[in-house]
């Protein structure tokens, strides 16, 4: 059997969520739409947040109603509350995430509620998301270092990784939102967390700040994960989190996967297409480290 890596492209929710520019629904829709043509099967495509909190989602239910899923595809969308989650049932959503930062002052910053508010809040809208048929994914997020805090406890991320397993998660998303962490952070967290879990129950989900997360991955697949957040070009970045660049870029991580003779069922010429997509959204050329290279390729291929 040949060992694949299932990736999720984040880019149309943590990539745009942060950006200065509107961007359109239709301008949204046509990057989800060329991320499936380039094989990703899964997108985290909106959040359902508070317009208010985050200005560039106001459009989840627009995006959400009017778009067109593959069969085999899966769209996914944050939720940070239970008024998120009805939002998201109504627009036609299959599949939820919800947010649970691992520290007091970050759940504060991020949806304005102490950790044990934030717990209940997870906890909550996991079981109503369970009740209404929806899958369900649930991030553990500043899983390696806050921004306010400082460096997260390995016990703590595990701690609260079972308690969004008990409460029905179906994968534990353990997320490096400022993208602190290097490769040893990465074991000392699975390490501790894998003890507990399955790896299959694991998704990873690494921000490049400081160019450690292709390592990072790398670091996660030789424990055995499978599951990994990228997002296109490498956009991204937490509106409430200083000091966050952008995810560990898809094209990086697929090139990788290719090379180690991983599956991912992406195509990497397909996937330039939706690089040029994002950075036309943007205003300004999104791209991750291989991108140049792949596009020298695409050029001498003659694509
Ligand atoms: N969608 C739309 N509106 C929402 C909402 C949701 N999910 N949750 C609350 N609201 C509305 C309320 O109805 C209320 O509206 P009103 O002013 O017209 O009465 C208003 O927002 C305030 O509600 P309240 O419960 O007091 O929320 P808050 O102001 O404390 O904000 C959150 C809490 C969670 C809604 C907000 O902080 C949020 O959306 N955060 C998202 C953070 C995020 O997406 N971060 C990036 C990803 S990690
Ligand atoms: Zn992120």
């Amino acid at each position: 059997m040949t060992d694949a890596l299932f990736i999720t492209d984040v880019g149309p929710r943590d990539g745009l969520q942060s950006q200065s520019t509107m961007v359109s629904t239709e301008g949204k829709r046509a990057l989800i739409e060329a991320l499936f043509d380039a094989g990703l099967r899964r997108i985290e495509a909106t959040s359902f947040a508070s317009p208010k909190a985050v200005p560039q989602m106001a459009d989840a239910d627009a995006l959400i109603r009017g778009l067109v899923v593959p069969d085999d595809a899966r769209v996914s969308v944050l939720v940070p509350n239970q008024r998120g989650l009805e939002r998201a049932v109504e627009a036609g959503a299959r599949e939820i995430a919800v947010v649970l930062a691992a520290t007091e002052t970050m759940n504060r910053k991020n949806i304005r509620m102490g950790l044990d508010q934030a717990l209940q809040t997870c906890r909550d809208t996991l079981t109503d998301a369970a009740r209404a048929g929806l899958r369900t994914r649930a991030y553990v997020a500043v899983a390696f270092a806050c921004p306010f805090e400082g460096v997260t406890a390995e016990a703590r991320v595990t701690e609260l990784a079972l308690e969004m397993r008990n409460a029905g998660a179906s994968e534990i998303v353990i997320a490096d939102t400022i993208g602190s962490a290097a490769p040893t952070d990465v074991a000392r967290v699975l390490d501790a967390l894998l003890a507990h879990l399955p790896p299959d129950a694991v998704g990873v989900h690494f921000h490049d700040t400081r160019g450690m997360a292709l390592a990072n991955a790398w670091c996660a697949i030789t424990h055995g994960v499978r599951r990994f957040d990228a997002s296109i070009g490498g956009l991204g970045g937490c509106p409430f989190a200083p000091g966050a660049a952008g995810n560990l870029a898809t094209e990086d991580l697929a090139l990788m996967a290719q090379q180690c003779k991983l599956e991912t069922g992406i195509d990497l010429q397909a996937l330039c297409a939706a690089i040029d997509i994002a950075s036309e959204l943007v205003g300004y050329s999104v791209g991750g480290r291989s991108e140049r290279w792949l596009v020298r390729q695409q050029q001498r291929d003659g694509a």
